[in-house]
């Protein structure tokens, strides 16, 4: 497998200012949970506890990132990857979650951005991928409005110990995702569930992102800042006029709740009226405080949606229908392979106005990878790949804003409630020697972007 398979795409046709990347985050790779003064985060505990996570796995090690970021950055720079995104461990830099500073946690991160400088590599901050600090979890988490504090102070850190050399920011990753999954279902830290926990947790993690964001912007004038978003493209079952409605209230949920009051629209009551309920934490300034003029804006795409009008569900009255019950093609996360979904959330964002810049921040898939003679030929990964970049080219030459594409993930990792069993990476790990071997999709990606 030394020459790779080709496909008609080329580089060149995105253009030289594209940004090419992949994308990470600290809980998922680092390991080294309780190493040089780390305090817990929301999600050691919760892997900790019994039944949480598929096969009981944890990320105690996860993939050793703590320890072997040298040959990792190594890596990305085998395969051309010019550009690396990362999260910081809230709990690394602040062990309680607010003052003091654990100087082992700064002196961690420097290392890494370091190295990335020295490799050439553009370093990509995320503020927060849900690693919450568990003391703060104990004060209510997200769901207390001191959150918000917590959170700009924590920020502010970051900016001055790392603001010299890094210049591209995410403020908070998924918003949807981690308040939906941890606030509401409970199947993600920190396991809380009903709509106030998960309306509390909304609210105040929006005014954390305009929060955090400006301090940024007050601290590292140049800086390039954004905050990324999960979003799907939502169709309905039917043609009927209840699917219909449906799907649009999912729609609001999914795609829209979080990111129009950041772009000054407020929350979309009138599409969702379960989040009217908002306007009991809504209090004095808040309104004005919840956006921010974003440089860009991270979309993280991996599938799309067919909802049926459902009136069991609570809330929302709509159920999504199963790649399975469809019989579509999936992943191994039970997510359809739909590429053209990326196309259109490409084309109902840029409908906003107000959105400067759109990056592809996050996309890519989980395949039962085996290693055979030292070897992952990962086709359906390449594939899937080659084939979300033909919907961003198809958006370019529509004059669709969309100027980065970052891969999720570098090497295969701890997948949140699904733990090790979904792979993601252009690079395949075992779990037990920390072997790394590029797959057939990283070296695609490589020869792609030499
Ligand atoms: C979204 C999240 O940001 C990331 O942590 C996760 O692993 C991927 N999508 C895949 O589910």
């Amino acid at each position: 497998m030394n020459k790779v398979e080709t496909s008609f795409l080329h580089k060149n046709q995105f253009g030289d200012d594209f940004l090419w990347g992949v994308s990470t985050a600290a809980f998922q790779i680092e390991g080294a949970h309780d190493t040089d003064g780390k305090g817990p985060s929301i999600w050691d505990v919760f892997t900790s506890q019994k039944g949480k996570i598929k096969n009981g796995h944890h990320a105690s090690n996860a993939c050793d990132f703590y320890n072997s970021y040298q040959n990792d950055i190594d890596l990305i720079r085998e395969l051309n990857i010019p550009n690396f995104r990362f999260s910081i461990s809230w709990p690394r830099i602040m062990p309680t979650g607010v003052p003091p500073i654990n100087q082992a946690g700064i002196a961690y991160y420097n290392k890494i951005i370091d190295a990335l400088l020295s490799a050439g590599i553009e370093p990509w901050i995320t503020l927060y991928h849900w690693d919450l600090p568990h003391d703060l979890e104990l004060k209510g988490g997200w769901t207390n409005r001191e959150s918000v504090n917590w959170f700009s102070a924590y920020v502010e850190i970051c900016v001055q110990s790392f603001g010299d050399r890094v210049k591209n920011w995410m403020v908070i990753n998924e918003p949807s995702v981690f308040t939906g999954a941890g606030y509401f279902l409970g199947i993600h830290a920190p396991g809380k569930k009903g709509i106030t926990n998960y309306l509390k947790a909304m609210h105040h993690v929006t005014l954390a992102t305009a929060a955090g964001a400006k301090i940024i912007r007050n601290r590292i004038p140049d800086a390039h800042i954004g905050t990324t978003f999960s979003c799907t493209h939502i169709e309905p079952a039917t043609q009927s006029s209840k699917d219909i409605e449906a799907a649009k209230r999912v729609d609001t949920l999914l795609n829209r709740t979080f990111i129009e009051p950041i772009l000054g629209m407020g929350y979309p009551q009138g599409d969702l009226p379960v989040l009217k309920k908002l306007n009991a934490y809504i209090v004095e300034d808040d309104l004005n405080n919840l956006s921010f003029d974003f440089d860009f804006i991270g979309l993280q795409c991996y599938t799309r949606e067919v909802v049926k009008s459902s009136l069991l569900i609570p809330y929302i009255g709509a159920e999504l229908i199963s790649a399975e019950k469809r019989n579509v093609i999936s992943t191994d996360m039970g997510w359809e392979v739909y590429p053209p979904a990326l196309y259109e959330v490409l084309k109902k964002f840029n409908a906003y106005n107000g959105i400067k810049k759109i990056i592809i921040t996050e996309n890519g898939a989980a395949f039962p990878d085996t290693l055979k003679n030292g070897k992952v030929y990962d086709i359906k990964r390449t594939h899937y790949i080659q084939d979300h970049l033909e919907q961003i080219l198809k958006a370019k030459k529509e004059g669709l804003n969309v100027d980065g594409y970052f891969v999720w993930t570098l090497t295969d990792n701890f997948e949140w409630a699904e733990g090790y069993n979904a792979r993601f990476g252009l690079i395949h790990v075992d779990f037990d020697t920390q072997q790394r071997t590029i797959k057939h999709s990283g070296l695609w990606f490589k020869d792609f972007l030499s």
